[in-house]
């Protein structure tokens, strides 16, 4: 809906993050766009802004960023450039709900934002999501696209006397079953997001010796950011190291995982976008971050329980 609100149409440029999910890039393409990817900032793993100007040209419609982790990082730079350009900025908030940069709600710098309620998501409902939309001038027809291109809405309010066909559109809507769902879980996201940064704080504090002593890195989050405890990761040294945890921790009953793997080098990737300048970070990032269990039901034994076994494998090369 973003992408159709944004006017993305043939041959329209969309800079965003290789280092992502689907969604946008997909989205893009269904409108004939052509996804442009850039590099990711290492520290953040968001899109380096500098990377983002470079690859501006006049084909540029959009910009859509990615809050990894609800990390905001590098949002400020972003809306700058985009102002300075006339480009649309959609922020893929699908990570960060509850988070803010400088106090600021993520998800309130673009022009629109996309939320996730996907099951792995903070603030869940099975599937689904939502449109936050802060230019008012959307608004009218963002109500049309999201009830399958008809004026529906307007019908139901009295302004109109019967609905018809007005535009483009599909079926956006949420049931309201699955509303309900999402109102209880929305009622609860300031516990949700709490016991979240709990958990973080645990498996945070807890690797800092392991960081000391070399076997990984832990996120580097600036001051500025207020993160939601979406996800907790460490970057290891290399993919073997890596695939020796993710063995190690499966051994002990933990599920620890990946994350993307890059959109550009994907096949429909390869189809349909283009890169612009160095991809290093994106395919290092993509092949060394492992994302420890992170969930609502998590202990904080459970917590304790991962960083042992985390400890015990990382040590494993070495003591052998
Ligand atoms: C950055 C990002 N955007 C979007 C999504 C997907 O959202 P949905 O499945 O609701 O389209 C994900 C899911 O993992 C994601 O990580």
């Amino acid at each position: 809906m973003a992408v159709l609100l944004a006017g993305i149409g043939p041959g329209d440029e969309v800079i965003m993050p290789s280092f992502t999910f689907v969604s946008a890039a997909t989205a893009v393409v269904l409108r004939g766009g052509v996804p442009v990817f850039v590099d990711i900032n290492p520290v953040s793993l968001n899109l380096d802004p500098a990377a983002v100007e470079g690859a501006i040209t006049d084909a540029t419609k959009a910009i859509i960023t990615v809050h990894y982790a609800s990390v905001g990082t590098g949002i400020d730079r972003l809306v700058t450039l985009c102002q300075r350009h006339g480009l649309i900025l959609i922020e893929d908030a699908a990570h960060a709900v509850g988070a803010t940069f400088e106090g600021q709600p993520l998800g309130s710098f673009g022009q629109m934002a996309t939320l996730s309620f996907h099951e792995t998501k903070n603030v869940i409902s099975g599937e689904g999501g939502a449109l936050l939309i802060n230019d008012p001038e959307l608004i009218a027809r963002a109500e049309v696209i999201s009830d399958k291109g008809t004026d529906r809405a307007r019908f139901e309010r009295g302004e109109t006397q019967k609905y018809v066909w007005q535009d483009v559109g599909s079926s956006f809507r949420a049931s309201e079953l699955t509303s309900a769902f999402l109102l209880a879980q929305l009622e609860e996201q300031d516990a949700i997001v709490a016991r979240r940064r709990e958990l973080w704080a645990r498996y945070h504090i807890a690797l800092e010796s392991h960081e000391i002593r070399g076997g990984l890195l832990r996120p580097n989050i600036s001051q500025s950011c207020g993160t939601n405890g979406h996800i907790y990761y460490v970057l290891l040294s290399d993919e073997d190291k890596r695939r020796t945890l993710i063995d190690g921790l499966k051994a002990q009953g933990i599920h620890a995982v990946f994350h993307y793997v890059p959109l550009h080098d994907s096949p429909a990737g390869r189809r349909y976008s283009r890169t612009a300048g160095s991809m290093a970070h994106t395919v290092s990032i993509a092949s060394r971050i492992l994302r420890l269990p992170m969930h609502l039901g998590l202990t904080n034994v459970a917590v304790d329980r991962v960083v042992t076994a985390l400890g015990e494998t990382l040590g494993k090369p070495s003591d052998g």
